[in-house]
This record gives C-alpha cells, sequence and structure tokens, in this order.
C-alpha cells in the first residue's frame, strides 16, 4: 500500500539551529496516528515541515512522490494542517471562513452543508463574526476551514488545548465522522486519552528524535511513558 504521507530521514532547523533530526515514518490511507512527546519536542515543526517552513533535508513524499518543498503543493495533493492556536480569521463571518478552505479546489463529501451538519454550532453562528465565537468553536471552525479542502490527510496540532472537557468530547466525536469519511489523521497532541480514543498507533518524539513508536496500547506502559517523558 502507498503511504499518504511518509518520512524519509527528515532533518529541520531553523536558521541553523536543528530541531528534527533523521525522522523517518510513515501514514497509511485511512490510518490514524498520533504524534506524541513534550513541550519543545519538535512536534509542531514536523508538521510545518511538510510545507517547508523550517528549513528541511531529507525526502517527504505524498503518495511515494516526493514533494517539492514548494509551499501550497500539499494542500493541492490533499493533505491539510490545522495549526496550533486556534487560527481563523477574526473580522470574517463563520462562512466566509469556510470558504477560504476551498482554496485547494478538492472535491470530495466535504462542503459548506456537511461541515455544518458536523459542527451544528457553527451552523447556528454562521453569519457571526470569528471573534464572536467561543473557544471550542473556534477550533471547529479551524477543523472545517481545512475539511473544505477535502483532504486526504488531515495533521492536527493540539486541537484541545485550552477547550472544556464537554467541548473535547464534542471534537472527539467529530473527528471519528471524519475518520469514517476516509480522511487519515495525524493527530499532535498532549492529551494521550485523546490519542487513545481515535488513533490506532502512536509515534514519539524526545528533542527532535523519532524514540518510540507502536500500537496505541503500548502508551499505558510505564518503560514508554518514562522513554517519551509525557
Ligand atoms: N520559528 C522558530 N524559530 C526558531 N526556533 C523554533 C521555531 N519554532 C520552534 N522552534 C524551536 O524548535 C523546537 C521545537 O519546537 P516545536 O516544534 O514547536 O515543538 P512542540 O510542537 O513539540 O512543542 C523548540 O526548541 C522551539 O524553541
Ligand atoms: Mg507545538
Amino acid at each position: 500500500m502507498t503511504s499518504v504521507l511518509e518520512f524519509r530521514g527528515v532533518n529541520a532547523s531553523y536558521d541553523g539551529a536543528v530541531v528534527l533530526q533523521d525522522v523517518t515514518f510513515a501514514i497509511d490511507d485511512g490510518e490514524t496516528v498520533g504524534l506524541v512527546g513534550r513541550n519543545g519536542a519538535g512536534k509542531s515543526t514536523a508538521l510545518l515541515s511538510v510545507y517547508a517552513v523550517p528549513t528541511v533535508t531529507g525526502d517527504i513524499a505524498i503518495d511515494g512522490k516526493i514533494i517539492s518543498g514548494r509551499r501550497y503543493e500539499p494542500a493541492a495533493l490533499g493533505v491539510c494542517l490545522v495549526p496550533q492556536g486556534k487560527r481563523i480569521l477574526p473580522n470574517l463571518t463563520v462562512t466566509e471562513n469556510l470558504h477560504l478552505g476551498r482554496a485547494a479546489k478538492r472535491s470530495g463529501i466535504w462542503n459548506i452543508d456537511t461541515v455544518f451538519d458536523l459542527f451544528p454550532n457553527l451552523a447556528r453562528g454562521a453569519k457571526r463574526s470569528g471573534i464572536a465565537l467561543s473557544g471550542g468553536e473556534q477550533q471547529m471552525l479551524a477543523i472545517g476551514r481545512a475539511l473544505m479542502a477535502n483532504p486526504r490527510l488531515l495533521m492536527l496540532d493540539e486541537p484541545t488545548e485550552g477547550l472544556a472537557p464537554v467541548i473535547i468530547d464534542q471534537l472527539v466525536e467529530a473527528l471519528r465522522k471524519v475518520q469514517s469519511g476516509g480522511t487519515s489523521l495525524l493527530l499532535v497532541e498532549q492529551r494521550i486519552g485523546m490519542i487513545q480514543q481515535l488513533a490506532t498507533r502512536y509515534l514519539a518524539l524526545r528533542k527532535g528524535l523519532l524514540v518510540s513508536e507502536g500500537g496505541i496500547s503500548d502508551l499505558d506502559k510505564r518503560d514508554v511513558q518514562e522513554m517519551i517523558a509525557l
């Protein structure tokens, strides 16, 4: 099977400061993988490497084809990112924010109607501006906007950061529906419980190295937890 996303010996740095070293992994079509590790381990940098935000060496492939390092290319190929920290456009309405997600011009099951079905809160607030939304609603909007591109792989960077447990439960439910639509997920989370509810595999970074990976049940093991020091 071809992997939807593959890192082969990826190194990433900012202004010469090395952050990721020799990171190799693959995500298969339709699977959900959790990416864990302490603050500063390099999780966000790994996701941003797909878009060549840091300086990257080594190969990153989408559908087995090495990408060129042009920043718009991954989204056009169906690899989309929901960045850390609920990045929405506060002065645009919910609907306007969602339409921005269509820039990649990919077709599929996700459109304004299906995103509103997924997140009824957004449907109720369709005409509100982003700034008027709660933190949870902003996160839903950021996810909804990424879905509008009909991604094959959706990368989520700490989507539950700062959200109340009841909202997190709603997000888990919604992401299960995204999974059943066939989209692969790469889920960066400090919250192991969130990963355990959604993923079948995990990858663990420590100080820029991939130090552990395995089936999701291994995350319960003390030696694994000590190794990744969560
Ligand atoms: N834009 C940047 N410029 C310089 N250093 C950065 C930048 N972004 C992150 N770093 C550094 O890279 C390391 C990994 O950061 P990051 O990928 O954000 O970790 P995580 O997401 O696991 O918390 C940290 O030491 C951080 O300070
Ligand atoms: Mg981060």
